[in-house]
């Protein structure tokens, strides 16, 4: 028997961070309604300005009309409270890359779910058996890993748990699809595909750097001018948030056990220090001067 995968009419979204709003933003532009929830209001807020500013540079470049705008940001609302998301068809958690705070997450949203409820997690590197098995309904659990940023980057990775049965796998790939983006099927192991490969290279960098290989400008240059990529690693990392990059690199070095996935103990001291990149105004790079200038 072939069972019709199931419609997605509402997305609830956890963790209004850099990913959380970029999801609302493409889910609500096809249409969706989104409630999106977090623990923090001001994060909330942040979300809706970010994306309010996003959509009008799609205007601004004729790739939405004001209208489809208004329309979008109106089907977007906000809550603190995991109980707003009783309604939702599919739950997208895309809270920090933290397992034991995923774990609480699905912990407390779990009752409040409606039976046919799906969820997907956006986490960038942990086990997606794991995290579905602390669920009611492992089943109904996928991850569906978008890149950053949201709305302009055009791959979701879509990664089966164990247990993740057909008709979520599909209803997900669909959904993806609805979104304009185009999805690559990743086995659940640690980091997935595109951050098995990515963040590595970027530990490499920070590793060059620690030793004095290059100046953070020397080492972006090289690699955006010698291996031709858009942004050289180290702008790259504080564009992810050197806190996600060295969460990946843990997920590795222990799910893998091999000691080439060892952080570099200079990404790990960044993040000791609060220098997250990009989101707290200082990684690499400093981010309270224009342009922003390189810290080594
Ligand atoms: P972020 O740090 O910008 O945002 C995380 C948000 O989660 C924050 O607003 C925080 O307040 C919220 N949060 C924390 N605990 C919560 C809870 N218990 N309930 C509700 N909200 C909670 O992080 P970002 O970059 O948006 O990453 C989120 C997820 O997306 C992570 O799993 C990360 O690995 C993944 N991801 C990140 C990418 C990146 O380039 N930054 C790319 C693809 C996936």
């Amino acid at each position: 028997m072939v069972t019709e995968p199931p419609d997605i009419r509402s997305i609830g979204i956890i963790g209004a961070g850099q990913m959380g709003n970029g999801i609302a933003h493409v889910c609500a532009l096809a249409g969706l309604p989104v409630i999106m929830v977090d623990v923090k209001p001001e994060a909330l807020t942040r979300a809706l300005a970010t994306m309010g500013r996003n959509m009008d540079r799609q205007v601004s470049r004729t790739l939405i009309t004001a209208d489809q705008r208004d329309e979008a940001l109106a089907r977007v609302s906000t809550a603190t409270d995991l109980t707003a998301l009783s309604d939702a068809d599919l739950v997208i958690e895309a809270a920090t890359e933290n397992e034991d705070v995923k774990r609480a997450i699905f912990k407390e949203l779990v009752p409040h779910l409606k039976p046919s409820a799906m969820l997907a997690s956006n986490t960038s590197s942990i086990s997606i058996t794991r995290l579905g098995a602390t669920t009611d309904r492992p089943e109904k659990f996928i991850g569906m890993h978008f890149m950053n940023p949201v709305p302009v980057m055009k791959l979701v990775e879509i990664i089966r748990g164990i247990a993740t049965d057909e008709p979520t796998f599909q209803a997900v790939k669909a959904l993806a699809h609805r979104l304009g983006k185009v999805s690559a099927v990743a086995e659940d192991f640690p980091a997935f595909i595109v951050n098995r490969i990515l963040v590595p290279m970027i530990n490499e960098a920070v590793f060059a750097l620690y030793e004095g290989v290059g100046s953070v400008s020397a080492i972006d240059d090289a690699m955006k001018l010698g291996a031709n990529h858009p942004m050289g690693p180290l702008e790259l990392a504080d564009f992810i948030g050197l806190d996600t990059c060295l969460s990946i690199m843990h997920v590795l070095y222990e799910g893998l056990a091999d000691s080439k996935y060892r952080p570099c103990p200079l990404l790990v001291k960044y993040v000791e220090a609060g220098w997250y990149g990009r989101k707290t105004g200082r990684g690499f790079y400093d981010y309270t001067q224009t342009p922003p200038r390189p810290t080594r």
